[in-house]
């Protein structure tokens, strides 16, 4: 039998809640501890997904020797600090995505995981769907032939409230940390990353960008 996995989540908002409700159909996973900077949030998030400690900080979470590894689902804008937080406690980390906010800050973090030889991956889980596997595949196999151009979309209508996520600058908001890292990510799986790259924001009143186009290019054409 293969040895059972403890869970710990930080950030008990929308993405977690629907994280909890999947670990539950991940047979080597238990879902040991949560933590949210509301005790009434976490008390009540324990209590609907059977995890056996909740907490009011996110250090104490980290603090807990049972926990094998932590589920980040902050805002963008604190990735950084709360991958560090748990891979200097040596606790492996799946962190929600955008990643972080820029490279220097990724940097850092792999940086320090493999410094600490602790597990670290972003929780981009388009990589992982049926879709993207078969179109690897097919590209791979050659059927499709030789890929030329890739055109990707992803949009919605979001919440525009001015202090949630979406267009909040503080907490990382806009469209290209939020959705527009997918159609860039599928782009850079399929063709590799571009010598040029072309963008044109629309930008929203708090500063983020409420809609992006990205052309990018490469050498050979
Ligand atoms: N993979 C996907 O499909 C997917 C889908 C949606 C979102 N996401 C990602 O998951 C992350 C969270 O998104 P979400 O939609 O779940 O957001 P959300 O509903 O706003 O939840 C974020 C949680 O982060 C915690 N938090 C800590 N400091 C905060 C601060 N200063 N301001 C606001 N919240 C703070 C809060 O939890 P506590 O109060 O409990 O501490 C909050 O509930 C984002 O990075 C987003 O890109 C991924």
């Amino acid at each position: 039998m293969s040895k059972i996995i403890n869970w710990g989540i930080i950030g008990l908002g929308k993405i977690a809640h629907k994280f909890a409700e999947d670990l539950q159909l991940v047979e080597d996973a238990n879902l040991l501890a949560v933590a949210s900077r509301d005790i009434e949030n976490a008390k009540s998030f324990a209590k609907k997904f059977s995890a056996n400690q909740f907490y009011s900080s996110y250090k104490a979470l980290v603090e807990n020797p049972n926990v094998d590894v932590v589920y980040i689902a902050t805002p963008h804008a604190l990735h950084y600090e709360h991958t560090l937080l748990c891979l200097n406690a040596n606790k492996a980390v799946l962190c929600e995505k955008a990643f972080a906010m820029n490279a220097a800050e990724v940097k850092e973090m792999i940086r320090t995981a493999k410094a600490r030889n602790v597990f670290l991956m972003e929780a981009l889980w388009t990589r992982f769907i049926p879709g993207t596997l078969k179109t690897l595949a097919l590209i791979k196999e050659g059927s499709i032939g030789k890929i030329h151009s890739v055109e990707a979309d992803f949009g919605f209508i979001g919440d525009t409230d001015p202090e949630k996520r979406l267009f909040n600058k503080r907490l990382g908001g806009g469209a290209l940390f939020d959705i527009g890292i997918y159609p860039v990510f599928l782009s850079i799986l399929i063709l590799g990353a571009p010598k040029y790259i072309n963008a044109h924001a629309t930008m929203a009143a708090t500063g983020v960008d409420a809609e992006v186009k990205i052309t990018f290019a490469y050498e050979s054409g």
